[in-house]
């Protein structure tokens, strides 16, 4: 699916790719475009550049939806057709925030939260921050406040640790012990069977008495306090995986055009085929200019630009300036080995590449953005300073 279909038609748009790429600056760059182009939009964004916040008209990010001022836009030359909302998400959480949303009072939450095993397992439940920055996303799109919601994702090398917190937690909840533990207590419950519950009480009381521990009796008041959290907590949970499977979702990757990066990509890809999510676009962002264009012998170019500049400037400054015409030339060949790499493992046809230019600096104010968000549009304003490199 195309960019522009994707930017009127979807609900979530994901934006993936590894460390320092452009995550967070293409979800910003996407969602004021789709504001502009009349979509209520939120952007979520993780850990952003305080310029970022700046360039929204912002001193900071904030954990809570910010408006991005229509004036602030109009000044920047944009007419918005729509609300634009940015939000950080909180990815440094505990694993104690998900407790507290769910424990049906304050003396089962506390309870949990000072029980020993608790405390283990929550020490060692990883991916429960990003499970949480999930649930965020999930929230806002149940109220349905926005047309469109663009999802930042954090920089990390384990691929795809955040989008998989949902179906990790599906799986802690189904499989672990939790389970073995919690079903015949919340069948008792229900049933109203205290016999089966007194059945396990006994049964936890030998332990104890073997064992001889206390570890035990944390156990089992662990469980009692966590029973009637569990089948809402394991719902929710469920309804965040299909979040990211549903056909209203759909995942981009971005990436800079060098091999490093182009490698890494190709890895995320195969993984969010793997998941089976819906994928449809290489943003391939900081791509570089030649100021030869296409010309791959450069020899005969530079020798018509020397006769030519030395008309105008001494033999020095010609040198010099031709000596940096090579250099970004070279720049540029290499992004776009870099692209020829990526197609190359490519195979799907459906998949579409988007180049963005390297700005001369970073993104600022909402002019920068906005320059993104063509060059993702493929608008000739944006995109003239991209050689034809695909
Ligand atoms: N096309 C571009 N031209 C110039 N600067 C850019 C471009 N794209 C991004 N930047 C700048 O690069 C820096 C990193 O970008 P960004 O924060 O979006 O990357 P990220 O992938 O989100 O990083 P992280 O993985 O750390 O979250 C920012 O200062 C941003 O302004
Ligand atoms: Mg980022």
């Amino acid at each position: 699916m195309r960019m522009e279909r994707i930017l009127r038609e979807k609900r979530v748009v994901v934006c993936c790719g590894s460390g320092g790429v452009g995550k967070t600056t293409t979800a910003a760059a996407l969602a004021l475009r789709a504001a502009v182009d009349g979509r209520r939009t939120l952007v979520l964004t993780i850990d952003p550049a305080k310029r970022l916040a700046n360039a929204l008209g912002f001193d900071e990010f904030r954990h809570e939806e910010q408006l991005v001022s229509a004036d602030l836009m109009r000044r920047a030359g944009l007419e918005p057709k729509a609300e634009l909302r940015a939000m950080m998400l909180d990815v440094g959480g505990t694993f104690d925030a998900i407790i507290d949303r769910y424990a049906p009072s304050p003396e089962v939450r506390d309870r949990i939260l000072q029980n020993k095993l608790y405390r283990n397992l929550s020490a060692t439940l990883a991916g429960s921050q990003e499970y949480m920055a999930m649930e965020k996303l999930y929230d806002r799109v149940g109220e349905g406040e926005y047309d469109l919601i663009v999802l930042d994702t954090p920089p990390t090398r384990n691929a795809l640790d955040f989008l998989d917190a949902p179906r990790r937690m599906v799986d802690f909840l189904d499989e672990s012990v939790l389970k073995w533990f919690l079903i015949p207590y919340v069948a008792a419950g229900k049933m109203g069977l205290n016999l089966l519950r007194r059945g396990g009480e006994v049964i936890l009381r030998t332990l104890e008495r073997i064992t001889g521990s206390e570890f035990i009796r944390d156990i089992s008041d662990f469980f009692q306090a966590f029973e009637g959290m569990y089948e809402g907590f394991r719902d929710r949970a469920a309804h965040v995986v299909n979040l990211l499977e549903d056909p209203g979702t759909i995942f981009l990757l971005v990436t800079s055009p060098t091999a490093v990066a182009i490698d890494e990509a190709v890895y995320f890809y195969q993984k969010l085929r793997e998941y089976n999510f819906a994928f449809s676009t290489f943003i391939v962002n900081r791509v570089h200019p030649s100021p030869y264009g296409d010309a791959i012998a450069l020899d005969p170019v530079e020798a018509v630009l020397r006769e030519k500049l030395q008309e105008e400037a001494p033999p020095a400054v010609v040198e010099s300036l031709l000596a940096s015409g090579r250099a970004l030339h070279t720049l540029a060949m290499r992004d776009r080995a870099g692209l020829a790499r990526l197609r190359e493992a490519v195979v799907e046809e459906e998949v579409d590449y988007r180049l963005v230019p390297a700005l001369n600096e970073d993104v600022h104010d909402l002019q920068g953005l906005a320059q993104i968000g063509g060059a993702i549009m493929r608008e000739q304003s944006a995109t003239s300073a991209i050689p034809p490199l695909l």
